[in-house]
């Protein structure tokens, strides 16, 4: 239920939005980055889930669902980065840290989890905020102004399940990977695109820039 939930809420903004749901995309870079990202994104979430204590009891919620439903997918992205990269993976850690996560062993599991997505690394690289131009960062701030704001207004605290945080006030509280991580992982486009995140490589390097203030 929460993945579809969130799927609805991100094509329709990339359906608001013709700039983003017609660029480029980013291909096989995504596809790669998926389960190094999905593994970061597990990290950040239980540490909030673990460690936050403003979130509201559906924010709780909210986390809970992710943390749950990102952990049933993970063997299928770790099959397809296998498939990708050539790089093994070795799928026991899968199953084990679904069993910790059933029963809340969360410290084991934040490191078990940790120790994979060091494994099983998201390339920063490509990615970074330094390597934005000035048109990525013109086109990325117009976005911003136009779409992204329109509904990233929320704060820790919200009476929601899945809110849309304050974008910059976000991506403050994480490193940069994970920020990236989110990225990447958080926006999926239309139908027509069969729901591929529509951002171009320019588009992630500018919005990397503009919400972070390092250049990281
Ligand atoms: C129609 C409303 C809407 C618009 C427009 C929108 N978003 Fe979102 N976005 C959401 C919601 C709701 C979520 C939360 C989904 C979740 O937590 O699973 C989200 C999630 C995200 C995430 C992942 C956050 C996380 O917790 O992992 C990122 C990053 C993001 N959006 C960036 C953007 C950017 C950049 C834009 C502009 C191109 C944008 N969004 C436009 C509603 C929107």
């Amino acid at each position: 239920m929460f993945k579809t939930f969130f799927i609805a809420c991100v094509v329709v903004a990339a359906g608001l939005c013709p700039a983003v749901a017609m660029s480029g995309g980013l291909g096989t870079i995504l596809d790669r980055s998926r389960f190094p990202a999905e593994l970061i994104i597990i990290r950040g979430d239980l540490d909030r889930f673990m460690t936050e204590s403003s979130l509201s009891r559906l924010e709780r919620q909210g986390l809970e669902g992710r943390i749950q439903s990102a952990l049933s997918g993970l063997l299928w992205l770790s099959q397809e980065y296998e498939t990708l990269t050539k790089h093994a993976v070795d799928e026991t850690f899968i199953s084990d840290a679904q069993s910790l996560w059933r029963d809340r062993k969360l410290d084991d599991l934040r490191q078990l989890v940790t120790i994979s997505a060091d494994l099983y690394a998201l390339n920063l690289e490509i990615f970074k905020a330094s390597r934005a131009s000035k048109q990525d960062m013109e086109r990325v701030s117009e976005i911003d102004t136009t779409l992204c704001q329109g509904c990233h207004v929320l704060s820790p605290g919200s009476p929601s399940t899945l809110p849309a945080y304050r974008l910059k006030e976000f991506a403050s509280t994480m490193s940069s990977h994970e920020f990236l991580a989110r990225l990447l992982s958080g926006i999926r486009g239309s139908g027509e695109t069969t729901l591929a995140n529509p951002l171009t490589l320019g588009d992630v390097r500018g919005f990397m820039r503009l919400y972070r203030s390092s250049l990281e």
